[in-house]
């Protein structure tokens, strides 16, 4: 690492250790807001910076181990940036019987990434669910959390 890029990743470090202590200065200071801290940590970078799990770690006076657990435990959570948009197709029986592995499949295919990756400029990504509790409107997706149902893959891709 040369001078030039040492000195970015410090900005960029402090850049972090900045916004957390933003962040960190809107809840109380107690471990049982931990899920909350993360949870706002996410939504601010779309991912755990490991500077910031630390911080969290600290000012919370809860071990790294554990905060690093609770990290690693929830789905929405991520050690990696997560994609700007996420597309969710579910997999659950209701879906499955109606679908739900072709839309997959023409997604997959036509997007040039497979589900649980994201498109190379981050700006969407796939992942699947077991059931969104829409059955009825099976086979079923989201985008950023907005239900879609009766899908065809036609539809899956024109929600992109
Ligand atoms: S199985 Fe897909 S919404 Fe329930």
């Amino acid at each position: 690492m040369d001078s030039k890029e040492s000195m970015e990743s410090r900005e960029a470090k402090d850049s972090i250790k900045s916004q957390v202590e933003g962040l960190l200065g809107s809840r109380p200071r107690q471990a049982r807001h931990l899920l909350a801290v993360l949870q706002d940590i996410q939504a601010a970078f779309r991912y755990l910076p490991k500077e910031a799990l630390l911080m969290v770690s600290e000012k919370l006076e809860v071990s790294a181990a554990r905060v690093f657990a609770v990290a690693g435990f929830y789905k929405a959570l991520s050690f990696s940036p997560k994609a700007e948009r996420l597309l969710t197709v579910c997999q659950g029986t209701a879906c499955h019987l109606r679908g739900s592995e072709k839309l997959i499949q023409t997604l997959e295919s036509r997007l040039g990434f497979k589900i649980g990756q994201s498109s190379t400029d981050g700006r969407l990504g796939l992942e699947t669910v077991n059931c969104l509790g829409a059955c009825a409107l099976a086979p079923v997706a989201t985008v950023d959390g907005a239900v879609h149902g009766h899908l065809t893959p036609e539809k899956a891709l024109d929600l992109i």
